[in-house]
């Protein structure tokens, strides 16, 4: 076991670090206030090597690994939560295409994702009747001739409106699970539209729309992966997606610890810094205890990753306790500010709306539980 981070880990964190701190912290306010999607960061975060973290230098990625990837999410979700789960969900996708794509589309859409060029990937899995079960999703995909022709609706696409790459997933036949196959649609195919952004909690940087299938049709090359292995291709991309929340989830109670930190040196009540005070000492422990916790379990999935090795229980277990200790330290750290903390001249207010969504998306965290038991039972034989 080794804790020490290899050069290249480290010089992916700086650089992410030096990002955030440099660009993206110091507008993270206005983008919730205006949910603003930050178009014009994916140029920049491409050529920083942060949308491909974990994709071949031959596709134009970074070529450091999951353990990499995990430390620059944390660190772009420190400064700004909503930039980072499209950077999230672009890195899955290009991951994605990577490891089940043919050489054209390989060529074709990863360069197009890890350099900004396409702005942003898009995951449509959900449904508006199916979440937690993506095998009941009804948006079909029918072969005509050379073309696939898909006609239904996604629902909560993260980065829909402004994904220049796709990844789609469709019914090919009524066999259930094995019926759904994954397709790349480009943004801007006539047939595709997207509905209007969601007015959310948090996360309001972030663009989520429905996507809307109307007769879409695409070539038949853009089937990815072989016909019927669409769920399998969710599952890989989500246990690996799972890493990218847990580390989001790090970051954004990482953020809430470090304001809290601040605040408590800085006020005072009953004639000194509230800090000095014992619960606010032990509120502070506590938290600390749970960010290092579920740190260390966010890199020894990634790690486990990063060696080829079986990950989908590690990334379940990161994904499950980071984001239920994140929700945990964002509402401490309001606790903390007081009245303060309830208004947004502090941000720990964005901190704790930001953090709601984690314990939902990428798998909620009743989901998780189910695969955390089935591998333990697995194990048991
Ligand atoms: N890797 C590879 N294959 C896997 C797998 C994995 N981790 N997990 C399951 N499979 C395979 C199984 O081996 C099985 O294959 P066979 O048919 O050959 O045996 C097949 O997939 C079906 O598996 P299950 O029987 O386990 O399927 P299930 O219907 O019971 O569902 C589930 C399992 C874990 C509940 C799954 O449906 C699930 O993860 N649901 C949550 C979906 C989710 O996370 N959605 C998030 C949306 S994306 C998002 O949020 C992005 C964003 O914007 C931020």
């Amino acid at each position: 076991m080794d804790f020490e981070l290899s050069e290249t880990q480290r010089l992916i964190r700086d650089t992410a670090r030096q990002y955030a701190k440099d660009v993206v912290a110091p507008r993270a306010r206005q983008t919730d206030r205006e949910h603003r999607f930050p178009a014009d960061l994916y140029k920049q975060m491409g050529e920083l090597g942060l949308l491909g973290v974990n994709v071949p230098e031959a596709l134009g990625g970074a070529a450091a690994g999951a353990v990499s990837y995990s430390l620059a999410m944390m660190e772009i979700a420190a400064a700004c939560a909503s930039t980072s789960v499209g950077m999230a969900v672009t890195n899955m996708c290009a991951e994605l295409i990577t490891q089940f794509g043919t050489d054209e589309q390989k060529d074709r859409h990863v360069r197009r994702l890890v350099s900004g060029e396409a702005v942003a990937g898009a995951f449509a899995l959900s449904e508006p009747h199916a979440g937690s079960d993506p095998g009941a999703g009804k948006t079909t995909a029918v072969k005509d001739g050379s073309r696939w022709i898909l006609n239904g609706t996604k629902q909560w696409i993260t980065s829909g409106a402004y994904a220049g790459v796709i990844v789609v997933w469709a019914r090919t036949s009524n066999d259930g699970n094995k019926g759904l196959s994954c397709f790349i649609v480009e943004g801007g195919t006539p047939g595709l539209t997207a509905g209007k952004p969601e007015e959310k909690m948090g996360l309001r940087g972030s663009n989520t729309v429905s996507l809307t299938f109307e007769s879409c049709a695409v070539p038949e090359g853009n089937l990815l992966g072989k016909l019927g292995d669409g769920f399998k291709l969710a599952m890989t991309a989500l246990d690996g997606g799972r890493i990218g929340i847990a580390s989001q989830a790090c970051g954004v109670g990482r953020a809430a610890i470090e304001a809290s930190v601040r605040y408590a040196k800085e006020r005072k009540a009953f004639g000194q810094p509230i800090g000095d005070f014992q619960a606010l000492r032990f509120m502070l422990a506590d938290m600390q205890t749970q960010l290092s916790a579920a740190e260390l379990l966010a890199w020894r999935a990634a790690a486990m990753k990063d060696q080829k090795r079986p990950f989908t229980r590690e990334a379940s277990m990161a994904k499950l306790f980071a984001s239920e200790m994140s929700n945990r330290l964002c509402d401490r750290a309001v606790q903390i500010h007081g009245g303060y903390g309830y208004i947004d001249e502090f941000p720990v207010e964005r901190y704790l709306r930001d953090a709601r969504v984690q314990t939902i998306y990428e798998g909620t965290s009743e989901i998780q539980r189910v695969v955390i038991a089935r591998e333990v039972l697995k194990a048991a034989g």
